[in-house]
This record gives structure tokens, sequence and C-alpha cells, in this order.
């Protein structure tokens, strides 16, 4: 039930309401006190003069914050609070206790309360103790807001990206981390290789287990065996003590043999013999060490073709590729661009700041842009136009300077190559034909590319149906 007083203030300060508090007391002249404060801090109030008409109201209304007395009629403050607790645990619970009763306020606080406030109490007080709530919800509603967020966001582990090309990706690591072949990650720098590998290992039955990234370009040759394999005590000059390898450190998990397209020749020789032996032997000793891996393999070299030249052992290569991922670069996805911008711009945004957005001007021209260092490319300009940029908004002017001239210069230029002279319509309807090919097809990012809104390629595309229906039928 709602009194006289709590409908009339309910609606008084709609407009700013946010959170709504219920206030239960059996004195008026209180709940008078804490409306105002309550209004004024601009919540929606409810409020109640026995401990059933609360949780009538409860069980009615969306509830934020509930202030109640201790010495309430019927079942008494502490007992209300129990049932909050129980039944409605989101209600932040501030309680008022008569000045000397500092027992039952600690009873209070214990049961779950968030505060108290002593009665007789100052105005101020309350004010305060109400805003800190208020705050906290907020808070707390800002959390289940990101926690939402990162759960649906557009991707797949850690891997960002909407596009058919990436839900395909993210199909075939589904279905292989449930299994331990090898697998052989192929795609240009910067596509996200070793994100890819992450999500194998850590969304599969070993995620538990080591996850040991090498990589193979950084070894130092005269040490990659001993990296590799380690080594006993003794061995050479130097080795005082037994040293576990790389590979024994994976056992049970996953090696992921970054670029591997750099591995000198001689060690792919020895890489095999242990893949297919299963067992390491350590430099400078006797013993075999048994080992059970998973190995993943990326590199962004073509492989078959170092097959062919003789720089990759083509035994090796069969021994990694039973199942090949192939990372599209990002200029072929480029209906990622939108979320793995605003996923870098949560990243690497100022958390004390307002989140910052892309002027529209700044959006075309990312989308332009063919992007040869892929997603670390993309992730790079944004971390710096964050850094940079002037205000909560950034502009083309806050991107890298390359992008300004690719932009210019015609990322998607849509003039036909030779000097023939078209029609301008019809060279228009090329720039469409080709923005909607690089965009895969989406219409918004399409006419991005082409520095119209969505609804004038809507237009014009219905233009051209038309034109072409009618010329079917001439
Ligand atoms: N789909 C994606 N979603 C989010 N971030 C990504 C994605 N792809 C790549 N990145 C980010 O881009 C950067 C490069 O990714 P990664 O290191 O996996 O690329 P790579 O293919 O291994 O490149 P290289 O061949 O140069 O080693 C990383 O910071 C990574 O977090
Ligand atoms: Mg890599």
């Amino acid at each position: 039930m709602t009194t006289e007083l709590g409908t009339l203030e309910t609606f008084k300060n709609q407009r700013t309401a946010s959170a709504t508090v219920l206030i239960v007391d059996d004195e008026e002249s209180t709940l008078r006190i804490c409306s105002d404060i309550a209004v004024e801090s601009g919540l929606r109030v409810r409020t109640a003069s026995t401990t059933e008409q609360a949780l009538e109201e409860l069980d009615q209304y969306p509830i934020d914050i509930a202030i109640t007395d201790l010495k309430v009629p019927q079942l008494g403050g502490l007992e209300l609070l129990r049932r909050i607790r129980e039944h409605y645990p989101q209600v932040s619970v501030l309680v008022l206790t008569q000045y000397g009763t500092i027992q039952t306020a600690v009873e209070a606080t214990r049961l779950g309360a968030t505060d108290y406030v002593t009665k007789p109490f100052h105005i101020d007080e309350l004010r305060r103790k109400l805003q800190r709530l208020i705050r906290e919800q907020e808070l707390d509603q800002e959390n289940r807001v990101l926690r939402e967020q990162l759960r649906t966001r557009p991707g797949y582990g850690e891997l960002i990206g909407v596009s058919a090309k990436m839900q395909r990706v993210y199909k075939l690591i589904e279905k292989v981390s449930q299994h331990n072949y090898p697998v052989l990650i192929l795609g240009e720098s910067g596509t996200g290789k070793e994100l890819v590998a992450r999500s194998v290992h850590f969304s599969g039955t070993r995620s538990q287990k080591p996850f040991v990234p090498v990589d193979c370009s950084a070894l130092v040759p005269t040490l990659i065996e001993s990296e590799l394999f380690g080594y006993a005590k003794g061995a050479f000059t130097g080795a005082i003590h037994t040293k576990q390898g790389l590979i024994e450190s994976a056992d049970g998990g996953t090696l992921f043999l970054d670029e591997i397209g750099n591995l000198p020749v001689e060690m792919q020789s020895k890489l095999l013999r242990v893949l297919q032996a299963r067992e390491v032997k350590p430099v400078g000793s006797n013993e075999r060490v048994s080992i059970e891996v998973r190995v993943i393999a990326a590199t962004n070299k073509d492989l078959e073709t170092a097959v062919r030249s003789g720089q990759f052992r083509q035994d090796l290569f069969f021994r990694l590729n039973v199942v090949q991922i192939k990372l599209p670069p990002l200029r072929e996805r480029k209906s990622d661009i939108p979320v793995l911008v605003q996923s870098f711009l949560e990243k690497f945004a100022d958390p004390v700041r307002p989140l910052p957005t892309l002027a529209e001007d700044a959006l075309t021209r990312l989308t332009a842009y063919d992007w040869p260092g892929n997603v670390r490319e993309l992730e790079n300009a944004i971390e710096r136009a964050v850094a940079l940029g002037s205000g909560p908004i950034l502009h083309s002017g806050d991107l890298p300077s390359s992008l300004q001239y690719a932009a210019s210069n015609g990322g998607t230029d849509p003039m036909p190559a030779s000097d023939e002279l078209v029609p301008l319509e019809e060279l228009e309807r090329r720039a469409i034909l080709r923005a909607l090919r690089e965009s895969g097809g989406d219409k918004l990012i399409a006419a991005r590319l082409l520095g119209i809104g969505k609804t004038t390629l809507y237009r014009k595309l219905k233009q051209y149906e038309s034109q072409l229906a009618r010329h079917q039928t001439a």
C-alpha cells in the first residue's frame, strides 16, 4: 500500500528519478522527512507504515533501496530486514535505530543492513548515507551492464568479430578444441593467430593444463635444442643444473610453436622426431622423457611454397597440418572493424572518464583503409587516437597519418584504371558495387565507404533495381 504522501511524492521527481526507495516507518513525520530527502536525491519514493505493507510493496514494485525503522509494527525491522535479505537480495537496506540501541544496530548490520542512522538523525547525515547507497547501486548496475556486455561480446573468447569469415573460424576452433589433432594456423601478421591458438587450448579439455608458447623465430640458433629439449647437469659449460625443456613443460597441455616457418631446417627434423616418438632426450642426457602434448603451430609464411623450395621439411609440414585454420586478413572482413574498434576503445580508454566515441568521418576512414598490419595495426591506431585525441569524440585527424593518406588516395578508389570517359551515373554504380563487395554485402559499411548515408544508399539501390526491371521487361 502507498500512503497519500507516497503517491504524491512518488512521481514528483519522475523526470530524473532512477532508483526507487521504500521508506518503512509508522511515524508520519519520519516518512515525510525521509521522503523529502529521497526525492531531492532523485529517487522514486514508496512508503509503508507496517512490515506487511512493506512486503507488499517489495512484491509489487522494483525497489532498489529500503529505509526502515527497527520498531515498525507487526514483525519489526529486524525481521523485515531478514526477509529482504532472503527474498530481495538486490535491495540495499538503511536501518533507522533509536539513540542508545547500538546493539540492535550491530545486529542489523550483521543481518545484512548496508548502513544505519541513529534517531533523532541529522538531515545531512541521512542525505549523505542515502546518496552513498545510490552511488553504490549505480556502480553495481554499471558492473552488471559491463558483465552482460562481456558475456555477449561479439566474438569467441578473446577474439572479436562478427563477419561470416570469423564465424567460420569460431566453428572450427570449437570443433578442434574437443580433440587433440595438431592444428596449423595460417594468416598474415596481426590477424590474431596467437589468440586463436589460445582459444583452442582454453576452450578445450586441456584448459587446466599448461599452454606453452615457443617463438621459433626468437630462439637463438645455438640454444634452440637446449631450450626445447632441456639439458642434463654438466651437458655443457654453465649447465650447473638439470633443466626442463619447453616441450616437457607443456606435458599434458598445449605446445604452441609460433612462427614455425622460421625454425631452422636441422631443428625441423629433430622436432619431427620428438613429435613422432612422443619423447624428448634432453641435451647431454641418456634418458628419454615421454611427453604427451597437443601441438599447435602458426606462421605467416606460405609453408607450401617453403616446402617446394626445400626450406621446410615436407614430413614435418604433414605432421603439423592435420587441421588448418586460415585467418582472413582484416581487409576481407571489414564488417568486423566497428566491433573491434569498440572493444579497443573500451580497452584503452581512461576508466574514470566517459568512453570516447568515434566521429563518422573517423569510422569512414577506418573502413576505407586496407590494414596491411591487420588487427594489430587497428589496435595500435585506436590506442594512439585515445592517447593523443583531443576530446571524447575522436575525429579522423586523430588517426595515424598512414590512414589519412590512404583514404585521400582512395583506399577504395572506384575509378576505372584506364582513361576512358565514363558517365557519372555509371561511375556511381561501379563505386556502389565495389563498396558492397568490399564490405561483404554489409550496406551500413558500404555506405560508410562511399561517404554517404545508409538511406541514400538504399534509395540508389532501389533506383538501380527498378531501372534493371524496366530494362528487362523492355
Ligand atoms: N579477432 C581479434 N579480436 C581482438 N583482438 C585481436 C583479434 N585479432 C588480433 N587481435 C589483437 O591484435 C594483436 C595481434 O594479434 P596476434 O598476436 O594474435 O596476431 P598474429 O597473427 O599472431 O600476428 P604475428 O604473425 O605478427 O605474430 C594482439 O594484440 C591481439 O590481441
Ligand atoms: Mg603471432
